[in-house]
């Protein structure tokens, strides 16, 4: 069975005291309880190192929000995949629709960041989804497979084994307006179908997570069908009392 991820991704917000609080706090309330899930935190890069060390002996993990298409050289600005593993990261999100949106990213660009992740060992959290004018006008199961297409042409299907699919509907994020199970459940199993369809064993291998106004008081809705393997987490992980307690409410649904 795959062990639920949970992915705090904190954007573009954080500081040294706000760190401090936060780790300390998760480290304190639930680090010894985290056997049901695998926690991972996504602050901005000047910060990995520095909580890296935080996170020793305990089994939090650490993401990166971005990564460079090249490996070293004169790209000011940029932080490499090689960096980002000398400072001890698990993860890297790529296709945020953020960066789609703020930097102009598109699939061809994400593509070659996803084949740089894979081929120095880390595991890409590849976001995809629909906009509200797509979700409108039909088009989400077609803008997520073209978004998926494009990694697999310019790779190989066999390169998406191992990664997590982040599912995160453009309009829910962080917009208060979450998807509903219904609603995800559609594209995840129109994903996974399509994916078995190329390669029956891949989706074996493959986490599905939702990101999207996850927070402490609709939390409850995401269980109500075993389809999601985890939740890629914004602002309801900017403050850790309320991010605690929905860890610990994710922990009734998954532990009998
Ligand atoms: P949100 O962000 O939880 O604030 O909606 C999710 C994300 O962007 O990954």
């Amino acid at each position: 069975m795959k062990k639920f991820l949970i992915i705090a991704n904190w954007k573009l917000n954080g500081n040294f005291n706000f760190i401090d609080k936060n780790i300390n706090l998760i480290k304190e309330k639930i680090n010894n309880s985290l056997y049901f899930c695998n926690l991972s935190i996504a602050p901005p890069y000047v910060y990995l190192n520095y909580i890296n060390n935080l996170l020793k002996k305990t089994s939090i993990s650490l993401t990166a929000q971005n990564v460079d298409i090249h490996i070293k050289g004169s790209f000011t600005g940029e932080i490499s995949i090689k960096m980002l593993k000398d400072v001890g990261v698990k993860y890297v999100i790529i296709g945020h629709s953020e960066r789609r949106l703020f930097h102009n990213e598109n699939n061809n660009f994400v593509s070659k960041k996803f084949f740089l992740i894979k081929k120095y060992g880390l595991i890409p959290i590849l976001c995809l989804g629909e906009t509200e004018e797509q979700k409108k006008n039909n088009q989400a199961e077609k803008i997520v497979i073209k978004q998926i297409n494009d990694i697999i042409e310019n790779n190989n299907i066999d390169i998406l084994n191992k990664i997590i699919i982040a599912y995160e509907p453009v309009w829910a994020i962080g917009s208060g307006k979450n998807a509903n199970i219904d609603e995800i459940q559609k594209i995840v199993l129109f994903i996974k179908n399509y994916l078995i369809s190329l390669n029956t064993k891949i989706v074996e291998n493959i986490y599905f997570i939702y990101g999207g106004s996850v927070n402490n008081s609709n939390i409850d809705i995401f269980f109500k069908k075993n389809i999601i393997n985890g939740f890629l987490i914004g602002k309801a992980s900017l403050e850790a009392e309320k991010f605690i307690s929905l860890i610990k409410k994710t922990k009734k649904y998954l532990v009998n």
